[in-house]
């Protein structure tokens, strides 16, 4: 069994995800964490984020894994935990370089379906249920006002990234809805086959509820 949850930055993805895999006994696969991590290797590795053929190249030779500890997933790249270095502002920036390019999401996404072979999982990102599991039994589709999202990235980040302003917050996430929504490789959009809710006004326990009741 396979559930799909796809949406904006800040819509409550994550968090839902994680809490319905936990209640499910499914294994969660964040695929945003994908494209977070081999940007991160990219910026290490000081490659040309232009240069595509060395992004290639270089995703050849990483490996991402998702694994489950105590205290909820935590993402490798290489063997090494970069769970944290995989969240800062800067690869955030960067990230749009690896998934606007159809040739690396390709190779990230048979990652992450390797990453649910043999298991029920509840996979999150902006195509887990058009492209990455197009056959997943449940597709849901959470959203929220731009404001509201701003708002919970803000709260979120202000535990970890010194001078971080709401301003920039709501600056950064709306470039970011832009990219996602009109890139030509899997654009973030609804399927037809997509339960759609909107998060706004619901705590997040809310919406797991809501969410198991379709389940
Ligand atoms: O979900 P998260 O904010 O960690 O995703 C970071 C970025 O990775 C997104 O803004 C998007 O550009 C990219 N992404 C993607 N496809 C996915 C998941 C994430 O292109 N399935």
């Amino acid at each position: 069994m396979i559930i799909t949850i796809d949406g904006p930055a800040g819509s409550g993805k994550s968090t839902v995800a994680q809490t319905l895999a936990k209640r499910l006994g499914y294994r969660y696969i964040d695929t945003g964490a994908f494209y977070r991590a081999f940007t991160l290797k990219a910026m290490r590795v000081g490659v040309n984020m232009k240069d595509e053929a060395l992004l290639k190249q270089l995703l050849q030779e990483t490996k991402i894994e998702l694994r489950n500890s105590e205290g909820g997933t935590r993402v490798f790249l290489d063997g090494k935990d970069v769970s944290e270095a995989i969240r800062t502002p800067e690869v955030t920036g960067n990230i749009h370089y690896i998934a606007s390019r159809p040739a690396l999401r390709e190779r990230l996404v048979e990652q992450q379906r390797m990453a649910s072979e043999g298991v029920s999982a509840v996979a999150e990102g902006r195509d887990t249920g058009t492209v990455v599991f197009p056959g997943a039994e449940r597709k849901f589709y959470l959203d929220a006002g731009v404001e509201e999202r701003a708002r919970r990235r803000y709260l979120e980040l202000l535990e970890t990234t010194k001078g971080i302003t709401y301003q920039d917050v709501l600056e950064e996430l709306k470039k970011r809805d832009e990219r996602d929504t009109s890139r030509e490789a899997s654009p973030l959009k609804m399927g037809d086959d997509f339960i759609y809710f909107d998060t706004t006004d619901l705590t997040s326990e809310e919406v797991v509820e809501a969410l198991l009741k379709k389940i």
